[in-house]
């Protein structure tokens, strides 16, 4: 894993979005797997940013959502698909129909996992997915015990990730306790994976996930089993590492070596 920290939450959002406007542009057509949740906005914000200020172009891309609440509509305003289209689909170039959200309002959600595998696999499979950390470690919503060969298929969530997640509902409105989520196969499957996380909070999960035993109890630890997976995180998330200043230095010099040679073999295909 390679592990980049970033002294606050503006730069690391940056960085992630130099990442995935190189996909881009190096591949007009790239598949991008997204997720939701408060870690990616800033780079939706900056992505969009680049899209109006010097035309960085979302128009032959695909993308796929890691997950969706089961139980609630499209247009429910804490819908996935509705994030997605409110923080960054309606406000870039790319076509609609070019973006999978899983459908939490199938007759037979058993059905939706098998046909969202389907889908992914007839774009060409993810070029590079883009992911959040929950606080006990989930990925998607594959929340700790998941299997670590699992596909896209419902999950129930844990009592911490409701209780996470309350803060997006009323009160006395109806929280969705099952998801559709990829699965941890789904994800280690993509070419080139960007794992964000700020704040404190992340910190346990993001020490769990780098330097922690390879367990389904932490399911983000099973990206250590990925050849190509980049952690960018910030000065807070990063304080329980114990590698921290080890991962500084592995930076600088990759920094170093990228400035002569600047290799762009990062970019997935
Ligand atoms: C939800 C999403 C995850 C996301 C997580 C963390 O559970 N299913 O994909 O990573 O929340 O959210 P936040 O970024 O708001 O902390």
């Amino acid at each position: 894993m390679e592990v980049l920290i970033f002294p606050d939450s503006s730069s690391l959002a940056k960085k992630s979005a130099d990442l995935v406007e190189s996909q881009i542009t190096k591949y007009a057509d790239s598949v991008i797997g997204l997720a939701t949740g408060s870690t990616p906005l800033g780079l939706y914000r900056e992505l969009i940013e680049r899209h109006k200020s010097h035309g960085l172009s979302f128009k032959k891309v695909k993308t796929f959502n890691l997950d969706e609440y089961v139980g609630i509509p499209d247009d429910h305003p804490q819908s996935y698909r509705t994030f997605m289209d409110d923080h960054f689909f309606n406000q870039i170039d790319i076509e609609k129909s070019n973006t999978k959200v899983p459908d939490g309002m199938a007759g037979n959600p058993l059905e939706v996992g098998p046909a969202y595998e389907k889908s992914i696999e007839e774009a060409g499979g993810i070029d590079l997915q883009v992911l959040g950390v929950g606080t006990d470690g989930h990925i998607g919503f594959n929340e700790p015990t998941s299997s670590l060969g699992s596909i896209t298929r419902v999950k129930t969530l844990t009592q911490q990730t409701i209780e996470d997640n309350s803060r997006f509902f009323e009160p006395d409105e109806f929280q969705p306790k099952l998801a559709i989520t990829m699965g941890i196969k789904t994800i280690l499957d993509a070419r080139r994976i960007l794992i964000l996380a700020n704040g404190e909070n992340k910190a346990q999960a993001v020490r769990d996930m780098v330097e922690g035993p390879l367990s389904a109890f932490c399911p983000a630890s099973a990206l250590q089993l990925h050849q190509r997976t980049t952690v960018l995180i910030d000065e807070p998330a990063a304080s329980k590492l114990t590698l921290k200043g080890y991962y500084k230095f592995v930076g600088e010099m990759q920094d170093d070596l990228l400035r002569k040679h600047r290799p762009s073999d990062w970019i997935s295909r």
